[in-house]
């Protein structure tokens, strides 16, 4: 029988305490033990960036990083974003991913929003290759790079723009004025489940806003 030891965690601004295996790593911690799935694996081995949380505000990759070695630290996981600063609002990252189509499959998409956080914490007005830089330890399988360029180039925008609005007090951890951008389905047919012509209709008795929220951003679409 393996001792466990008790740490704790304020994971997304909640504290937590949880018995764990000294072998047990970080990100099977968040998602196994929190149940915050949101933080994807993808490779185990610190290749990937899918799992890429902030650790004091620093991205770390936390398949690399036991549980135990995280104890006492605040811990930010995609299903945070969205939280700064008022529940219903997406961060600026998330709607850029949005609008400019950042995600394909979406596996990466955790691991970059927060890679992209990183860098605009610290550099909120990036250059595409300072961007590049930035995620230059995140893989996408499908390849859509630009994409995800374009998309905290948006946030940086947005970001900028807010806090033009609110006398320059914002910060990257959201923004004051929800006005800016939509959390509305893409444009085209606003009667459409997904604004396409064909569209199917989607779930019942749920939005598209809901949908992409839960399956691409890390919400719980409520
Ligand atoms: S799962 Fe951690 S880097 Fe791939
Ligand atoms: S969107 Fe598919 S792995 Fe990046």
């Amino acid at each position: 029988m393996t001792d466990e030891t008790e740490i704790t965690l304020t994971v997304n601004g909640t504290e937590h305490t949880v018995e764990v295996e000294p072998r047990r790593l970080l990100v099977h911690t968040i998602r196994e033990d929190l149940d915050l799935t949101g933080t994807h694996i993808g490779c185990d081995t610190g290749n990937c960036g899918a799992c890429t949380v902030l650790k004091d505000g620093e991205p770390i990759k936390s398949c690399l990083m036991f549980a135990a070695q995280a104890d006492g630290a605040e811990i930010l996981t995609v299903e945070g974003m969205e939280d700064l600063p008022a529940a219903d609002d997406l961060h600026p990252l998330q709607e850029g991913f949005r609008e400019e189509h950042g995600l394909q499959c979406g596996y990466c998409t955790p691991g970059m929003l927060i890679a992209g956080k990183a860098l605009l914490d610290e550099n909120p007005d990036p250059e595409e290759g300072e961007i590049r830089d930035a995620i230059s330890g995140n893989l996408c399988r499908c390849t859509g790079y630009q994409n995800i360029v374009r998309s905290i180039e948006y946030a940086a925008d947005e970001l900028d723009a807010r806090a033009a609005a609110d006398g320059g007090t914002v910060a990257a951890d959201g923004g004051a004025d929800a006005s800016a951008g939509s959390a509305d389905a893409p444009a085209g047919d606003a009667d459409t489940f997904c604004g396409l012509e064909d569209c199917c209709g989607g779930p019942e008795g749920e939005s598209f806003d809901d949908q992409f929220d839960r399956d691409y951003l890390g919400g719980d679409g409520e």
